[in-house]
């Protein structure tokens, strides 16, 4: 898709983070965007924020765990806008850090229900309508190379969810190009170094029913981290949100499949993993992992 002004446009996540970062990339390349989140107070203030500008966006309450909530989302963009062009697939959860025989049933079921679920929910209610209408669109699914490129162990229950977005995707653009409809659809790992988002608070969307059974215990903030990381001698390169939505917009442009910065180092990551594997071995180095 060359141009994006003008196109409509959902994300899912969109009020907080890298997905309103993308939102407000979208608005300033013209787009009309809706806005899908599940916490309402911050989504009334990214609208109010965002349409005070004079953009066009509007919000929707959305769990993208619940196929229903995102139907409704659906049928929202379709009876206001009457089409859809770009769905970003964004909204994301994490669990705490744990051995796998430590992690519990609702860590699985929730962020599965988010980040899995939530990206099959969205396919599910946009993709028939975006195809059958015959215009040019995009699916945009947010993974993480947590997973997507290779798991961080003691992520299992978040790099496993993100490997299951990337495995998809894969499938879906294949899909999408055999059927031969208009649409394309990409991987996106938001990159280019550290991420200061609310996925360091992500258990406040966690819900009532899926609590987890034991508690985890103190789980890091990111200026807990920052100090960690300056105690053992490393700077953390942070990542400007604004310029990765920006990218993540060329990307969708150029038709880019895997939509991400540091091709190289994880092409040269994917072979040390396909070397590892085609001998049989456990694919990632213990010695050299990042910290926890
Ligand atoms: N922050 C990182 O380091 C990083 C790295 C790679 C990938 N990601 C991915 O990027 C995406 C955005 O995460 P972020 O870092 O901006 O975190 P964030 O917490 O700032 O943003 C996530 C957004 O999703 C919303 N959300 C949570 N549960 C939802 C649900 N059930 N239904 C609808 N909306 C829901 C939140 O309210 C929030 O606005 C996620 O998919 C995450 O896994 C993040």
């Amino acid at each position: 898709m060359n141009d994006i002004s003008g196109k409509i446009a959902v994300v899912t996540g969109g009020a907080g983070g890298i997905g309103k970062a993308l939102t407000k990339a979208l608005l300033a390349e013209g787009a009309k965007v809706v806005v899908g989140d599940v916490e309402e107070p911050v989504l009334d203030a990214c609208v109010k924020e965002l349409s005070d500008s004079g953009a066009e966006v509007s919000g929707r309450v959305t769990d993208v765990s619940d196929k229903a909530s995102v139907d409704a989302l659906a049928d929202y963009v379709y009876d206001t806008h009457g089409d859809c062009h770009l769905l970003f697939n964004n909204a994301g959860v994490a669990a705490p850090s744990a051995n796998v025989w430590e992690t519990t049933p609702n860590d699985w079921t929730w962020v599965h229900g988010v980040n899995v679920m939530g990206v099959i929910h969205g396919i599910h209610a946009f993709v028939p309508r975006m195809i059958s209408s015959g215009h040019e669109g995009h699916v945009i699914n947010t993974s993480s190379g947590d997973g997507g490129i290779s798991p961080l162990p003691y992520q299992s229950v978040y790099a496993s969810s993100k490997a299951a977005v990337s495995t998809l995707t894969e499938c879906l653009d294949a899909q999408l190009q055999m059927e031969k409809t208009n649409l394309r659809a990409s991987i996106f790992y938001p990159s280019g170094g550290m991420l200061d988002t609310g996925i360091w608070t992500t258990a406040r969307n966690r819900p009532a029913g899926l609590e987890r059974e034991v508690d985890a215990g103190p789980i890091p903030t990111i200026e807990q981290f920052k100090e960690a990381a300056n105690a053992a001698g490393m700077t953390l390169e942070f990542q400007d949100l604004d310029e990765l939505a920006k990218h993540a917009l060329a990307g969708v442009r150029n038709k880019q499949f895997v939509i991400m910065y540091g091709h190289a180092e994880t092409e040269a990551t994917l072979k040390d993993r396909a070397e590892r594997i085609g001998k049989g071995e456990l694919p990632f180095d213990l010695a050299t992992l990042p910290m926890m």
